[in-house]
C-alpha cells in the first residue's frame, strides 16, 4: 500500500487559494493553526507549510515530493523540477515600477533596481543589453523608491493597491506569473500513478 504523498505548500495568501481549490473538490484538511503539518482525512496526502521562498529547497531535497508555488519562486531556485501543470488562480505579474513623479534623465545606462526578485530581475535585463544594480530585499520593497534606496523595483502586482498606496506606478510589464505544481523528478518517477491520479483530480473542474 503506498504512503501519502508529502506536499508543500507556501504561507500567506496562495495557502488559502489552494486549500479552497482542494475543499471544492472534496480533499478536506484540518482548519490550520500554528501546525506546519497538515494530514487530510483519508490519510492520502502529507502538507508541509513553508515559507514560500524555502519551498524549492523542500522540493528539491525531496523531504516534500511535490510542491505548489509560484514561478517567481521558480525562477530564484537552481533546483530542477518536473512542472507537471498550471494551477487556475493565483496569477500575477512581474513588474519594473517607480515613483509616480520619478522621470529617467536620458537613456537608461545602469539600471539601479531594489527587489526580492534578484536572478529574475538580472537575467531580464542582461538579456536586453541593460546593466543592472539590484539591492537584495525581502520585502515590503515599495519602500525603497519612497525612501531613496533604489528608484526602481521589480516587484509582483497582484491588484496595484500596494503601488498605489505608496505613490508607485508601473513602468513596464516584464513577465506573466503563475502558480505551477511541480514534482522532485526521483519522487515523480516512484510515485508517478499516484502523482498522475492527484493531477487528475486536482484538474476535475469543481
Ligand atoms: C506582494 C508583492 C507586493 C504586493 C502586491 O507582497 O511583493 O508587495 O504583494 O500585491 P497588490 O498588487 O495586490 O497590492 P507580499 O504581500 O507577499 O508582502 P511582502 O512585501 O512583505 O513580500
Amino acid at each position: 500500500m503506498n504512503g501519502p504523498l508529502t506536499l508543500a505548500l507556501p504561507k500567506g495568501r496562495l495557502f488559502d487559494q489552494v486549500l479552497e481549490h482542494f475543499s471544492r473538490r472534496g480533499l478536506c484538511l484540518p482548519p490550520p493553526g500554528r501546525e506546519l503539518i497538515l494530514t487530510d482525512a483519508q490519510g492520502k496526502l502529507k502538507i508541509f507549510i513553508v515559507k514560500n521562498s524555502d519551498l524549492p529547497v523542500y522540493v528539491t531535497h525531496a523531504i516534500a515530493g511535490l510542491g505548489i508555488c509560484g514561478s517567481d519562486v521558480l525562477y530564484e531556485s537552481r533546483g530542477v523540477f518536473f512542472e507537471l501543470f498550471e494551477l487556475p488562480f493565483g496569477a500575477t505579474r512581474m513588474c519594473l515600477a517607480a515613483r509616480e513623479d520619478y522621470e529617467q534623465e536620458g537613456a537608461i545606462q545602469r539600471l539601479k533596481v531594489a527587489t526580492k526578485f534578484p536572478v529574475f530581475t538580472r537575467n531580464f535585463f542582461n538579456t536586453r543589453g541593460i546593466p543592472v544594480e539590484i539591492i537584495r530585499l525581502h520585502g515590503s520593497v515599495e519602500l525603497a523608491p519612497v525612501l531613496g534606496l533604489a528608484p526602481y523595483i521589480v516587484d509582483l502586482v497582484e491588484t496595484g493597491s500596494t503601488l498605489k498606496a505608496n505613490g508607485l506606478r508601473v513602468v513596464e510589464y516584464l513577465e506573466n506569473i503563475t502558480i505551477k505544481f511541480i514534482a522532485n523528478p526521483a519522487y515523480y518517477k516512484i510515485h508517478s500513478a499516484q502523482i498522475d491520479a492527484f493531477v487528475d483530480f486536482l484538474k476535475e473542474p469543481s
